[in-house]
Order: structure tokens, then C-alpha cells, then sequence
């Protein structure tokens, strides 16, 4: 565990000094359409969202970044306030160290203590979820009194990792086996590399309550290991698999074709994102790393930050005369380029 801790700290350098990001998410190939007669007040604009039961006031939701290293627990501090003082969701990263090492708890349980009203979800790998089982999910949402548990897909990350988990056999049924049984909401994400309409259709039979689709665009993990790589070879199958996956975008509309919740997450880079994901089937828009530089800063950056994500949303509502993400989700866009493509040229009948 003191391996994963450490790794933990030096992902966040890495993620704040260095180009992590690759791909393309798709957004800038989509297009909300104009309404030069909004007829409404920008004032009374309500950005407020329903999700598995929880009622937040934006759907900016600031998605699994950190803990497991006492050095992290202040960024998790910040982020915590912020989701207690905008009422909004945050996930907290991975909680395997912790759990491995409860003297690695105190980053967690920050999260709870500054943040005593906030939708906070838990987080755990699906190989450790394999090897561990309903125990550790069960103590991961203990640890910071979450009200659901996300449950994160890696493989990319993994296979490129010399030090990685090279199986995964067995993660659907025990998310499957997690979800017939766990008390909690399960959302389960990908990490950048996004989630296809098949790899949904078996997460929404295995039982989840929501997905993340954690899709291309965004910070990338094989850029990461790129950095991190202390061999050529390994930094260069970093390098090459830095764009690999469904941007977010196209990911968005192949996930949200069924019944349950999506979060987008990847690339999401500002508040006309979030409309546009809103629009594309999304209930809440995930960033992380627009909001780890601004809490690496300090609070106020935090804030500023997303006051101003907040602010780009109800522009968007406003220019396309949506008073509410409800009515948002019904604006009409234009889908162009490679996005407009891929959705086009997917072969799956009910997406055409
Ligand atoms: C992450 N992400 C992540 N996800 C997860 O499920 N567990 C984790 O522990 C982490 N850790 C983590 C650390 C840092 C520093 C970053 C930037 C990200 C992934 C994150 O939740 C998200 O899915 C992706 O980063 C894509 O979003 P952005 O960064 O493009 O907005």
C-alpha cells in the first residue's frame, strides 16, 4: 500500500505540471441550437438536477480524483467544501489505500467532515472488487458515509502498467453480485477510454444504478504513464495508446439509450459542455482535471472556477431557452464531423 499512496501524490503532479490530456471528446462537434428569442428571465434559470434520488443544484459533478496519501487530504478538503457550498456531487478517487492501510483514512474522511450535506460517492476498482468483494464496498462507503459507490474500469491503464493487473476476468459478475446485494446505489465508470452501447446494455443488465462514462477527450491514463514511464518502450505504448477509446461525446449517446442515469465525464471543459452533454442524454457532467488545478491553488480558485462553469451553463440554458435541465435536454444540436460519423456509422440499428 505504500506503493499505491505514493503513486497517488506523484499522479497528481504529474496531472497538474504536465500535458495529460489526448484525444478529441467530441463536443467541439456539437452544437446547440441558437434561440435568439430565449423568452425567459437568465435570473430565474433554475440548474438544478434529480439524481438517484438526490436533489442538486447543478450537474456539475467533480468526479473521482484523489485520497489514500496525507498529502492529498487538503485537495480533498477543498473539493469537499466546494460540493457543501454548491450543492453539488463529488466523487472521491480510489480507495483502495486506505482500505488496504486505515492509517490512510484521514484523506477520506475529510471529504465527510467538510462536506456534511454533499452527494458523495465512494470508489473502487473492479479487480479489487474481483478479489475483495462486498466487504470492501461496504467499507468503502462506510468510510465517508457515501450515498452510492462507484466502481471504476481501468483496462487500458492496467495493460500498459508493468505493475498492473493483467486479468480481469470475473469484474461483471461481481458487479453483478454487488449489485443484488449492496444497499447503496452502484455507478460504474471508465477512466478515459468511455463506455460502448454493448459494454451498457451488460451494465444495465448486471443492475447498476448509474454509469459514468469516463470517455476520451480528457485526462488521459496512458499520457500518465507516458510521464511516469522510466523505460522507453513502456513510455512509448503510452504514447500510442494516449487516444485510444470513444469520445465522450459519441460514448454519451450510445450509453444513455437505456433506461438509467448517465454522468459524462472526459473532456468536459466548461459549462457549454455540460449543456451540450445535457442535451446528448446526459443527468450530471463530471470534470476533474479543470478542478484539481484550481484546488491544488486553494479554495478561492476552486470557487471562482466553478462559479464561472456555473455561470457558462445558465448562459447556454439562457441562449437556448431552456429554464430547466429537464427543458434543456430537449434543445435540438447539430452533430458535425467525426462525432456526426462515428454516430452515424456505428451499426447499431436504434442509434440511427
Ligand atoms: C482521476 N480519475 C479517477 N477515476 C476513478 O474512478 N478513480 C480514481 O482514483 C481516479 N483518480 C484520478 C486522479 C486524477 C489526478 C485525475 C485527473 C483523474 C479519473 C476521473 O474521475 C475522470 O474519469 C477522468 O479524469 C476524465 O475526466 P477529466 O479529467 O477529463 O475531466
Amino acid at each position: 500500500s505504500r506503493i499505491t499512496s505514493s503513486r497517488k501524490r506523484e499522479h497528481l503532479e504529474i496531472c497538474c505540471d504536465r500535458q495529460v490530456e489526448a484525444g478529441f471528446s467530441g463536443f467541439d462537434d456539437i452544437r446547440l441550437v441558437h434561440n435568439a428569442l430565449p423568452e425567459c428571465d437568465m435570473s430565474k434559470i433554475d440548474t438544478g438536477v434529480h439524481f438517484l434520488g438526490n436533489k442538486l443544484k447543478s450537474p456539475l459533478f467533480i468526479a473521482a480524483m484523489t485520497g489514500g496519501h496525507p498529502d492529498t487530504a487538503e485537495v480533498n478538503m477543498r473539493l469537499a467544501r466546494a460540493a457543501q457550498h454548491f450543492n453539488i456531487g463529488m466523487g472521491v478517487g480510489s480507495q483502495r489505500a486506505a482500505l488496504e492501510n486505515p492509517e490512510l483514512e484521514d484523506s477520506f474522511t475529510i471529504v465527510r467532515e467538510n462536506a456534511p450535506d454533499a452527494f458523495l460517492c465512494g470508489n473502487l476498482g473492479a479487480v479489487q472488487l474481483v478479489e475483495k468483494g462486498i466487504e470492501w464496498a461496504e467499507r468503502a462507503v462506510e468510510m465517508i458515509d457515501a450515498q452510492a459507490l462507484c466502481i471504476h474500469l481501468n483496462p487500458l491503464q492496467e495493460a500498459i502498467q508493468p505493475e498492473g493487473d493483467h486479468d480481469s476476468s470475473g469484474c461483471l459478475n461481481a458487479i453483478c453480485e454487488l449489485c443484488s446485494s449492496f444497499k447503496h446505489p452502484v455507478i460504474v465508470k471508465e477512466t478515459g477510454c468511455g463506455i460502448s452501447y454493448e459494454t451498457a446494455a451488460k451494465l444495465w443488465g448486471a443492475g447498476v444504478s448509474a454509469i459514468d462514462i469516463g470517455g476520451l477527450g480528457g485526462t488521459s491514463w496512458a499520457a500518465v504513464e507516458a510521464v511516469r514511464a522510466d523505460r522507453d518502450d513502456l513510455a512509448e505504448t503510452g504514447r500510442i495508446f494516449s487516444d485510444w477509446g470513444i469520445p465522450t461525446a459519441v460514448s454519451l449517446v450510445e450509453s444513455s439509450r437505456f433506461k438509467g442515469p448517465v454522468i459524462a465525464t472526459g473532456g468536459m471543459r466548461s459549462g457549454i459542455d455540460i449543456a451540450k452533454s445535457i442535451t446528448l442524454g446526459a443527468t450530471l457532467g463530471g470534470m476533474a482535471l479543470p478542478l484539481l488545478k484550481p484546488a491544488m491553488t486553494g479554495e478561492e480558485a476552486l470557487f471562482k472556477r466553478i462559479e464561472l462553469i456555473n455561470r457558462e451553463l445558465v448562459v447556454s440554458m439562457y441562449l437556448t431557452g431552456a429554464k430547466s435541465c429537464q427543458e434543456l435536454a430537449q434543445v435540438r444540436t447539430y452533430i458535425t464531423g467525426i462525432t456526426g460519423d462515428m454516430l452515424k456509422n456505428n451499426k447499431i440499428p436504434e442509434l440511427k
